[in-house]
């Protein structure tokens, strides 16, 4: 049976369900490459400290070095029974290095390296969405390319509001998952995963033999790593993991409002569009159906990833300082999230480039004379009407076209004239366009 961390002062032996219940390693070994470099960085500071020979230290390492290959690889395995990770590593290297492992764990807390795992784990996971949001960006530019001067509907309240141009639509989407990209790399930023925390008190091993350990194992300081000048909130501290999560929630709800619009608008009702069949699906029963499934699936989403954010807050409100057994539970939400992210960031940047616009439907819907009001008002304003008086008459001219059942651009010029002299059905017919309104424009 794997061998615990801990033990000594214990009489009987732990109950086999609440062992079970408590154990992490079927998720937490996730976290097996950092874990091993805070064990490369510890032999290393307990080496400079003298607690160590070099013999150890180098045997240690060795064994340590061997341990990285076969995660790397793919091949770490540890026993389903251990504890935790943690446990798991120092078992396996005591099948190395025999009762030299014993020694790995002098003046260390698994609460100082569990900070540690999950920080790395945290800002190496930003940096793959970061990139992956890159990708999409461009998949949106691309398509905001090939509609560059395409009319299209814009809607407030979801009803029929303005002329706009799809790629504006598609601008609006690159903003946001551009903001989202800045939240990442400010992100990594500031996130600096810290060492030598001990359990919550720091150790009697020097600030000096961490700071020396850290340049030898990562001599350009790629990974930002720092001596914990705060060791009881190194210990107690997971805003890494909510803050990420947040990020993570406000890209999902960017995901999810664009899922919706891809549904909306290519249903029958609105037919603008037409999505790509690869990331479609059909009915068991229905022949006809074409059901937008990625999308509903990505607009679904939001309510895992908002729970995974909300979950951990609640865990950690209240928490007494400095590490509490709660705090193993950020690992499942975290884990969740961002895998969930990170598909479907891969699965939208494919979507993207396969969405066509049916632009002959298009034309038809931009014929709806109310998309004008705003310019016909416009070009009032133009003529030095105040603007409340044009909102006014467009407001009469929308009513008069309903009650009398002709459309605004029939409205002889005799009629027109009551509403406003500079009113005429040649400029209103050539204000009601789209290419007017696209030229129009200030963008
Ligand atoms: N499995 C624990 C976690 O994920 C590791 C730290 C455990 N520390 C402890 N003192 N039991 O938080």
């Amino acid at each position: 049976m794997a061998k615990k961390l801990w033990g000594g002062r214990f009489s009987t032996s732990t109950d086999a369900d609440f062992e079970a219940f408590s154990r992490s390693i079927h998720y937490d070994a996730e976290l097996a490459e950092y874990d091993v470099l805070h064990s490369v960085i510890h032999v290393r500071a307990l080496r400079n400290a003298g607690l160590l020979s070099h013999t150890e230290s180098k045997a240690l390492l060795k064994a340590l070095d061997a341990l990285r290959r076969d995660i790397e690889a793919g091949a770490f395995r540890p026993d389903p029974r251990e504890e935790d990770l943690h446990s798991a590593v120092q078992n396996l290297l005591r099948e190395q290095v025999g009762d030299l492992a014993l020694k790995l764990h002098t003046l260390r807390s698994r609460n100082d390296q569990i900070a540690f795992d999950i920080k790395l784990y945290c800002r190496k996971n930003a940096l793959e969405m970061h990139e992956k949001l890159r990708m999409l960006s461009a998949a949106y530019g691309e398509l905001a390319a090939r509609y560059e001067n395409t009319p299209f509907l814009g809607y407030t309240h979801t009803q029929r509001a303005q002329v706009i141009r799809f790629s504006d639509h598609c601008l609006a989407y690159a903003e946001m998952f551009g903001r989202d990209r800045k939240r990442l790399s400010d992100y990594r930023e500031h996130v600096r995963p810290e060492i030598g925390a001990g359990a919550l008190a720091g150790t009697s091993i020097p600030h000096a033999s961490y700071a020396e350990a850290i340049r030898e194992t990562d001599p350009e300081n790629r990974l930002e790593i720092t001596v914990s000048a705060a060791p009881l909130d190194h210990v107690s501290d997971r805003d890494a993991v909510i803050e990420l999560l947040s990020i993570c929630a406000i890209l999902q709800t960017h995901i999810s409002r664009f899922a919706e619009d891809m549904i909306l608008y290519s249903t029958a009702e609105f037919d603008y569009l037409d999505l790509p069949e690869a990331f479609c699906t059909g009915s068991s029963l229905m022949p006809h159906k074409k059901n937008a499934d990625l999308m509903e699936l990505l607009r679904g989403s939001a309510g895992n990833v908002c729970g995974d954010l909300v979950s951990l807050l609640v865990t950690l409100k209240g928490l007494p300082l400095s590490y509490n057994r709660d705090m193993q539970l950020d690992k499942e939400p975290l884990f969740r999230t961002v895998k969930l992210v990170l598909a479907e960031l891969d699965q939208l940047a494919r979507f993207v480039p396969g969405i066509r616009l049916k632009e002959a439907v298009i034309a038809k819907a931009l014929e709806d004379e109310h998309l004008y009001g705003v310019e016909i008002a416009e070009y009032l304003v133009h003529r030095d009407v105040p603007f409340k008086e044009a909102h006014d008459i467009v407001g009469g001219l929308i009513r008069y076209s309903e009650t009398q059942h002709i459309l605004i651009r029939e409205i002889p010029d005799t009629e027109l004239a009551a509403f406003h002299p500079a009113l005429s059905q040649e400029k209103l017919r050539s204000i009601m366009t789209p290419e007017y309104v696209i030229d129009s424009r200030n963008n």
